[in-house]
């Protein structure tokens, strides 16, 4: 299973290429408006800096429109993999992208049902959209179940993606249920690592630690194996 990174930050993606998290990336319109910059120039300088995939969304819903946006996206790097809506429009274009190798990723899946035509096509990724599934009070989980059968039952190469996680459990679940990469905002990471109770146990057993006089502690404490004596 890949992590990849859910961001346009060229400093996150830094920082967490250090922890092993950015096996790709995902990017999106609101990821790469948030960063005030040129887009384009931050999707090459992003694509230069991340071995494994990096995605970049059309900004067009109508079929040729998402084509030609396609094309010119896929020609940023070889590592690019275009995203393309989950809608009619995106099923035409995918016909047309996928004969001209182009790879895809088909994003904004809310029901595993919209997923099942891409699928069957066998392009690169579907995303399924658990956070915002979850915010409309839906059921998040059975949608990532059910899209991870949908491949199996078709014998598809698609790979399945979790997206839009926002808590610990939409991971935990995702993972269970057979996801193939998980997309992961660096806010979400960084939520998960400074958990209260971890932090709290932590500090309590350093504090108990403390407690035990100096000399008898020296032994453990120390790297040196001659200055521990
Ligand atoms: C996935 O590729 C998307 O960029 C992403 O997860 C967006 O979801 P969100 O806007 O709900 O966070």
């Amino acid at each position: 299973m890949d992590f990849f990174l859910d961001t346009a930050s060229i400093e996150s993606i830094k920082s967490f290429q250090d922890f092993g998290l950015v096996d790709g990336v995902t990017t999106n319109p609101a990821l790469l408006a948030q960063e005030g910059q040129e887009p384009l120039r931050q999707l090459k300088e992003i694509a230069a800096m991340v071995a494994g995939p990096v995605s970049a969304q059309v900004v067009e819903t109508d079929p040729e429109r998402i084509i030609k946006h396609a094309q010119k996206l896929a020609r940023v790097a070889d590592n690019i993999v275009v995203k393309i809506p989950a809608s009619t429009a995106g099923l035409l274009a995918a016909q047309a992208l996928r004969a001209e190798g182009i790879k895809l990723l088909v994003t904004l899946n809310v029901h595993a049902v919209q997923t099942i035509p891409f699928i069957r096509m066998g392009v690169d990724y579907v995303a399924v959209f658990v956070g915002r599934l979850d915010a409309a009070k839906l059921d998040s989980t059975s949608l990532t179940w059910d899209t991870r059968r949908v491949i199996d039952q078709l014998n598809s190469p698609t790979k399945l993606m979790a997206a839009s996680l926002r808590t610990p459990d939409h991971l935990t679940n995702a993972v269970a249920a057979g996801i193939h990469v998980a997309t992961v905002s660096p806010a979400f990471w960084n939520q998960v690592f400074a958990n209260p109770i971890f932090t709290s146990v932590e500090r309590e057993f350093l504090q108990s630690w403390q407690q035990l006089p100096q000399e008898l502690r020296r032994g453990y404490e120390s790297w040196d194996d001659e200055e521990a004596g």
